[in-house]
């Protein structure tokens, strides 16, 4: 069949007035370039004489294949070998399809009666090379506006932005898009850190397919922010030489860099820790002063300054020493000045402490107005003892101390012993005395000076005439005092001192004898009151 007897055929028909029933289901239909494409028909069984495909872009409807009496006429370039018709449903296998392929199709069909429709095929370039670009190789956070490009291959795309696995909800605002067909805009206004963190992926669809670019990444360079310095509330004083320093840290894309001041003034120290060395280093730290460090980003040239901390640096003290009298000290006459020091450190306050303690002042203790020495005017033997100085800053106390001997006495001499022993007992007198240092002892027995030169004198067993006074002399070889006690021996016979029972033997007998009287008045008395009770007559 020739063109010409193909438009007269159509003519034909049309002049017949057929009618257009549900012959074609509703398109268009897609597919994939390259592949074969089979056009439905709503036919369904009756065996029909002829069917006619006609193709249709922009001009005259040109001739795909006719099929009359169940045979495939002839079909002419481009359909040579890419047709075929299924007689008994009119079905349209075309293919492999071209770009040139998209386009309507028209069915005519003649059986009983003659019937037409038309159905839209498209011819989808499958979707390839989705990329992403960007405006801006590395963005600022709040500053940046962020254009990101999505371009894909393909026909009849749809395009959708993602961050991971979750689309992009563009708001118009923050986040706007624009889609065409080929390429689709995110524009991203004053981008935050949190835009962009994990991948960003642009998804390129048609009716049959769906590709994803390769991961996007995006730095969005932030900070710092929360800059911290710790620790944020040190002790208002610092122990010189001590472990203490101070860390800065910030939130910060890329990593912030560091520098410190003291007041305004900038130090020579580099990186996040400021130490006590380089305090020190310095020279400063005598008064209390404020610190603070700067945290900087070189990508955003935004600089944050941390909280000011402040403090002083002082010396612990150490080296302490209390300097006393060297003489000989005697109560009564001599007087005491303590005075302490120490060799290194900034000494706040000084306490006096006697055998631990507290001294203050009044009575015989007068203290210098910095506490730095003391003096104790006229030393009682009660000043004996060891004395403390302690030194006090607010990182440290040092102590030293001071033994004070003050010489004294001999005072309440006394000798204990019997005053009455048996012959042949053994004696024991023993001479006491307080006194420091302690005294010396000597004996006189009747007035006469004895060889016993102890404080204990014995008498192994005693004879009549070991009876008389004993007194013992007591002497201080530092306050040259002596001081005297005498004690009165008698000696007895033998037994003399165990006759009879002593007061306590006595007293004890003594109410033994009226304990028993008692109990017996006592029993006399119930009996005899039991008596008229037992006997009725
Ligand atoms: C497509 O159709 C042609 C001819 O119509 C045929 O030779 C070919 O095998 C078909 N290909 C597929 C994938 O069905
Ligand atoms: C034509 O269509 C009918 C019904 O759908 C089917 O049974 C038959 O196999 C088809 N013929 C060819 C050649 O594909
Ligand atoms: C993008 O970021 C992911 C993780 O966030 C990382 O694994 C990947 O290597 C990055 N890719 C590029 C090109 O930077
Ligand atoms: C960011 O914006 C502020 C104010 O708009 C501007 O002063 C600053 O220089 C900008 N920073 C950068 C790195 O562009
Ligand atoms: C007391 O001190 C004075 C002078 O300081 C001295 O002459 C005197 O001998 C002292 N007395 C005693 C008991 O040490
Ligand atoms: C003790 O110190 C006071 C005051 O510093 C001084 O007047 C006095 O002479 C000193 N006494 C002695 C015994 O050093
Ligand atoms: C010591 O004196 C006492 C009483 O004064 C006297 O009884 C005694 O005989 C004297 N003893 C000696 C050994 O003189």
């Amino acid at each position: 069949m020739d063109l010409f007897a193909f438009k007269t055929l159509l003519v034909l028909l049309s002049f017949i007035g057929c009618c257009a029933g549900n012959v074609l289901p509703p398109g268009p239909v897609d597919a994939k370039l390259g592949t074969n494409v089979t056009l439905k028909t709503l036919i369904g069984k009756a065996e029909l004489a002829v069917i006619i495909w006609t193709f249709k872009t922009d001009g005259e409807p040109i001739p795909v294949a006719t099929s009359s009496s169940g045979t495939l006429q002839p079909v002419k370039e481009p359909y040579i070998g890419r047709v075929s018709i299924n007689k008994t449903n009119g079905y349209l296998t075309l293919g492999p399809l071209t770009t040139e392929d998209s386009g309507v199709y028209t069915i005519t069909t003649v059986s009983a009666d003659t019937q037409t429709g038309d159905i839209e095929l498209r011819v989808l370039v499958p979707v390839s090379d989705v990329t992403i670009t960007s405006n801006v190789p590395e963005a600022v956070e709040h500053n940046s506006t962020v254009v990101l490009t999505c371009k894909a291959k393909g026909s009849f795309l749809k395009f959708t932005w993602l961050k991971g696995t979750t689309p992009i909800v563009p708001d118009g605002k923050h986040f706007a898009e624009k889609s065409d067909e080929t390429s689709s805009v995110l524009t991203i206004n004053h981008v935050l850190r949190t835009d962009l963190i994990g991948s960003i992926y642009c998804s390129v669809a048609n009716s049959l397919e769906t590709e994803k670019s390769a991961p996007f990444n995006l730095t969005v360079h932030y900070g710092p922010d929360e800059v911290t310095i710790t620790p944020l509330a040190p002790p208002k004083v610092i122990r010189a030489k001590s472990n203490f320093n101070l860390t800065c840290s910030a939130r910060s894309n890329p990593p912030a860099t560091f520098t410190w001041y003291h007041g305004e003034q900038m130090m020579e120290n580099s990186g996040p820790v400021l130490t006590l060395e380089v305090i020190e280093k310095h020279r400063l730290g005598a008064k209390e002063e404020a610190y603070t460090c700067r945290a900087t980003n070189a990508k955003t040239q935004r600089t944050v300054p941390s909280p000011a901390v402040s403090f002083a640096v002082m010396e612990a003290i150490s080296g302490s020493k209390v300097s006393g009298p060297t003489a000989t000290l005697i109560a009564g006459n001599s007087t005491a000045n303590l005075s302490c020091q120490a060799t290194a450190g900034t000494v706040k306050t000084i306490s006096w402490l006697k055998d631990g303690k507290a001294l203050s002042a009044g009575g015989r203790h007068v203290f210098a107005t910095d506490m730095s020495s003391m003096m104790i005017n006229l030393l009682q033997k009660e000043d004996n003892g060891e004395y403390t100085c302690q030194l006090t800053n607010p990182v440290n106390t040092d102590k030293a101390t001071y033994k004070m001997v003050v010489n004294y006495g001999p005072e309440g001499v006394k000798v204990d012993g019997p005053e009455a022993v048996e012959m042949n007992d053994i004696v024991e007198l023993i001479c006491s005395a307080a006194s420091v240092p302690p005294a010396n002892f000597t004996w006189k027995f009747n007035g006469t000076m004895t060889a016993i030169k102890t404080a204990k004198y014995r008498i192994d067993m005693a004879r009549y005439k070991n009876s008389g006074t004993y007194t013992c002399e007591a002497h201080n070889d530092v306050t040259d005092k002596t001081t005297t006690h005498t004690h009165t021996l008698s000696v007895k016979e033998e037994g003399a001192l165990d006759e009879g029972l002593s007061d306590g033997a006595i007293a004890g007998i003594v109410i033994a004898i009226l304990v028993a009287l008692g109990a017996a008045i006592a029993l006399i008395v119930y009996c005899r009151q039991k008596v008229p009770v037992e006997s009725p007559y």
